[in-house]
């Protein structure tokens, strides 16, 4: 049975169809690709999920529940947390503060009052700080707990995005693009995590990236989308032999040159 299903959803920005009847699903602890060339309509796919964005047709299911309609804050508590391609973290900040805030993400002021000398008891503060310096350790950032995250190198920063959202409990972890802006062995290292996050939480991921090598590597199974409709969906071997899958991509380089 499905974890999360989407029965023909569709998104529209003025006349154009960002997502076009998309039906996709996706089952618990899989490791989804989602891939598709620039525009395609991706990240709008995880934006209708997490309720950032409403469909303007089809429904949207977690768990058998309907999600259109819930704010993104909800939907987030009902386990469903993204990444986004942009890195956004509490730059000022701490590492460590950074996972505090991930443990409050459906109520993040709150939580910066706690960080700030707020209201909380002593026993939850220690609590809560074994727990973030494990989800540290587990993503290979104790030495950098008490850097602040602006001073992070990129593929921390990221990483660190990837260690908040496993701090807010998810369940389904979307992540757009981890992997951008990262050097070959920061890629290599963000993969082996993606891995060992699956493994040791049973995470459902669904992953949106352009490096095609690290999708095909990390995916059971792949969905293709292009101009918001879905074009190929199956194993990363049948989708490298797609033809309707290489001309859009081939067709994309042939009108950017
Ligand atoms: N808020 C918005 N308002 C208007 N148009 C939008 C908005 N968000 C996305 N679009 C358009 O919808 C289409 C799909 O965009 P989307 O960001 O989902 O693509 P993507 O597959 O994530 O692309 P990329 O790989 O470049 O990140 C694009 O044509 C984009 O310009
Ligand atoms: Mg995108």
């Amino acid at each position: 049975m499905s974890q999360l299903s989407l029965k023909g959803v569709s998104k529209y920005f003025g006349g154009l169809a960002a997502i076009q009847n998309l039906d996709f699903e996706v089952k618990e602890g899989e490791i989804r690709g989602l891939i598709g060339p620039n525009g395609a309509g991706k990240t709008t796919v995880f934006n209708v999920i997490t309720g950032e964005l409403s469909p303007n047709a089809g429904e949207i299911l977690y768990a058998g529940r309907l999600l259109n309609g819930l704010k993104t804050h909800q939907v987030a508590k009902l386990g469903i947390v993204r990444t986004y391609q942009l890195v956004t973290l509490f730059s000022g900040y701490s590492a460590l503060e950074n996972i505090l805030v991930g443990f409050h993400s459906e109520s993040r002021f709150s939580l910066l009052d706690l960080i700030l000398g707020g209201r909380r008891s002593r026993a939850t503060d220690i609590a809560q700080l074994d727990k973030a310096m494990e989800i540290l350790a587990f993503m290979g950032l104790s030495a950098f707990a008490d850097a602040q995250a602006e001073n992070l190198p990129h593929g921390l920063q990221r990483k660190l995005g990837v260690a908040i959202a496993l701090a807010a409990r998810a369940k389904v972890l979307l992540l757009d693009e981890p992997l951008t802006g990262m050097n070959p062995s920061e890629a290599q290292d963000m993969i082996e995590t993606i891995r060992q996050i699956r493994k040791e939480y049973g995470t459902t991921i669904i992953l949106v990236e352009h490096n095609l090598q690290a999708v095909m590597e990390l995916c059971e199974k792949i969905t293709v989308i292009n101009f918001g409709q879905k074009i190929a969906e199956g194993e990363p071997g049948q989708i490298k032999r797609d033809e309707k899958v290489i001309e859009a991509y081939i067709g994309k380089n042939a009108h950017a040159t």
